[in-house]
């Protein structure tokens, strides 16, 4: 019994000096940091160095790579997405597709109406240059606007589809909507089994694609440094990949206006706009 309450008391000793170390390492790493970073670019030589010897990056994107674009955010921050008054959490969700299809599409039509005239922006073709730079570049993103694939990103991971895109509910089949068939949407059914067709979007309450994912936390766990662009960090999976990242050894830089949940787990933060900051790292 003695035993066991020792050994219990040198358990929680270790564990406890353990939490402190790690505090001491992480705050160590900060200060580091912005004791090296350049003034004008807000970018260490640390991460200079890194972004210049990587051979391995990965590059998680959400809703604020598009801010500058234009495409309104879900959280935060100014132009925030409704619908009808309706939270857009309500009306993507789910039980809103069983419940009223036709809404559903109403408001995806609008949001493929506002993006329709929308152009990428400095940040989506800073990522594209990206490509070509790296061994093995990764980007995926939680965006559905196709803005990456509009800049010329050849291979984007899309964690939650594509709003120009719809499938069947039944078969799975799909189809394009860039093609012009857009407007007929609500009652549009398909060609092979005659179902609806719904977006080809995650919402709440949905798993997301086959295989995305998987594909994703492999690049992540893989990565030597691993950007994490314009996300509140707060929908999982997709914030566990920086964490797995992380886990993994990765270099992990944060450029976001406002902290995220996950700040605190980055080597850097880089409080900005992805628009500005993204295009620094070539010069
Ligand atoms: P959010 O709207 O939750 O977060 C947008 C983030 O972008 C915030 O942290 C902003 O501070 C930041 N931001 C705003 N302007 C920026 C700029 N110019 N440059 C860089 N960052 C900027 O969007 P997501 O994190 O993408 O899922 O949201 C995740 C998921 O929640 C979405 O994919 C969507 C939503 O529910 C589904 O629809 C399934």
């Amino acid at each position: 019994m003695q035993n066991e309450k020792l050994r219990t008391a040198s358990l929680r000793i270790f564990h406890f000096a353990f939490l402190i170390f790690n505090f001491l390492v992480r705050s160590d790493t900060i200060l580091n940091t912005r004791m090296s970073v350049n003034q004008e670019t807000g970018i260490s030589e640390e991460l200079r160095r890194r972004f210049r010897e990587a051979r391995r990056v990965f590059v998680l994107t959400g809703a604020g790579v598009s801010a500058e674009s234009g495409v309104p955010t879900f959280r935060g921050g100014g132009q925030t997405a409704v619908w009808k008054g309706m939270p857009f959490d309500k009306i993507s969700s789910a039980g809103m597709l069983e419940r009223n299809l036709a809404e559903v599409w109403e408001w995806f039509n609008y949001r493929r109406d506002v993006i329709e005239s929308i152009a990428p922006n400095a940040a989506h073709l800073a990522i594209e240059r990206w490509q070509d730079r790296f061994e093995d570049f990764t980007l995926v993103t939680q965006n559905v606007d196709g803005l990456h694939q509009a800049a010329g990103s050849r291979s984007c991971i899309e964690l939650h589809g594509n709003l120009w895109r719809a499938r069947c509910i039944w078969c799975e089949a799909k189809y394009d909507l860039r093609n012009g068939e857009t407007t007929a949407i609500p009652t549009f059914t398909c060609e092979d089994c005659g179902n609806y067709l719904r977006p080809d979007v995650v919402l709440f309450g949905e798993m997301l694609p086959v295989g995305a994912y998987e594909l994703a936390a492999a690049k992540a766990k893989d990565a030597e440094l691993c950007f994490v662009v314009g996300t509140s960090a707060i929908v999982y999976p997709a914030a566990s990949l920086p964490e797995i990242a992380s886990a993994a050894g990765a270099y992990v830089v944060e450029i976001n206006p406002e902290p995220t949940p996950l700040s605190n787990l980055c080597d850097e933060v880089i409080m900005g706009k992805a628009g500005e900051v993204l295009p620094l790292f070539e010069l």
